[in-house]
C-alpha cells in the first residue's frame, strides 16, 4: 500500500491518514507534522521552514523532498506508506518518482479529496491541536469532552498559527496554483481516485477501505 493524500488544506488528509495508518499497519508520513516537530526542535530545516509556514507558503523543495527520501527508505516504510502533503507540486511529484524508482516502488494510487472551500475553510477556522500529544479536534466537529482540554493528555489546546483566516486564504492559493495542477499530471500516469473530503470522518474512511479492498491494495508483505 503506497499511497498519496492530495486536496486542499482542510480536506481532511492528516485525519484520514492516521486513521488508515492504524487500520493497515503503514507508515503516515506527514511533511507538515515532520516540519513543525522540525520548527519545535529549531533544527536547521526547522528554522529554515518556519517563516514560510507562518505564512501559508510552500516550504523550499529541496528541504522536504530530502526529508521524504529520507523517510520512505526506512525499514518500516517496506510495508507500505501513506503520504499526507507530500508532493505539492510538479518538481516534488517528479523527485518523489525518482526517490521510488530507485528503491524499487510504485505508488498504488493517489487519492483527491475534492472539498469545497467552505468546507476547509470552516474545519481549519475551528480546528484546535494539542501541543503536546499533537491530538487534532475541532470546535464543533470534533470537540474534547471538557472545553479547550485535550483528552488524552489534560493539556490546553491551541490553534495553529496558520490556521488564521488571512494565512488560510493564503493557503488556499498557493493550493490551486501549485498543488491543484498534479490532478493532471497524476490522471496522465492513471493514479488518480477521486472521493469526496467533504464527507464525514467515517463516511470516508469506510468509502476508502472499500476502494482499497475492490482495488485489491493492501499493505507489503
Ligand atoms: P500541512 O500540515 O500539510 O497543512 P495542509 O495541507 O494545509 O493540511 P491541513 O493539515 O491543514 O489539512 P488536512 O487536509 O490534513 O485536514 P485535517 O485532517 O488536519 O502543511 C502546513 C504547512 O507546511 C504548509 O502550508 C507548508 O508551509 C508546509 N508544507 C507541508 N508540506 C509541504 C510540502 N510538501 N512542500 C512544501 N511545504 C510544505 O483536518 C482539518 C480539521 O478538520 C481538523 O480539525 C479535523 O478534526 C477536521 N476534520 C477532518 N476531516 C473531517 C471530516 N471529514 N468532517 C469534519 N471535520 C473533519
Amino acid at each position: 500500500m503506497r499511497l498519496v493524500l492530495l486536496g486542499p488544506p482542510g480536506a481532511g488528509k492528516g485525519t484520514q491518514a492516521t486513521v488508515l495508518s492504524k487500520e493497515y499497519n503503514v507508515i503516515h508520513v506527514s511533511t507538515g507534522d515532520i516540519l513543525r516537530e522540525a520548527v519545535k526542535n529549531s533544527t536547521k530545516a526547522g528554522n529554515l521552514a518556519k517563516s514560510y509556514m507562518e505564512r501559508g507558503e510552500l516550504v523550499p523543495d529541496e528541504i522536504v523532498t530530502k526529508i521524504v527520501a529520507e523517510r520512505i527508505s526506512m525499514e518500516d516504510a517496506k510495508k507500505g506508506f501513506i503520504l499526507d502533503g507530500f508532493p505539492r507540486n510538479r518538481s516534488q511529484a517528479e523527485e518523489l518518482e525518482k526517490n521510488l524508482k530507485n528503491l524499487g516502488m510504485k505508488l498504488d494510487m493517489v487519492l483527491y479529496f475534492k472539498t469545497k472551500e467552505r468546507t476547509s475553510i470552516g474545519r481549519l477556522t475551528g480546528r484546535r491541536v494539542c501541543p503536546k500529544c499533537e491530538l487534532n479536534y475541532h470546535v464543533k466537529n470534533r470537540p474534547p469532552k471538557e472545553d479547550n482540554v485535550c483528552d488524552a493528555c489534560a493539556t490546553a489546546l491551541v490553534q495553529r498559527k496558520d490556521d488564521k483566516v488571512e494565512t488560510i486564504k493564503n493557503r488556499l492559493k498557493v493550493y490551486e496554483s501549485q498543488t491543484k495542477p498534479l490532478l493532471d499530471f497524476y490522471t496522465d500516469k492513471r493514479l488518480l481516485h477521486e472521493v469526496s473530503g467533504d464527507k464525514d470522518v467515517n463516511t470516508l474512511f469506510a468509502d476508502l477501505k472499500a476502494i482499497f479492498g475492490k482495488k485489491n491494495i493492501r499493505p507489503h508483505d
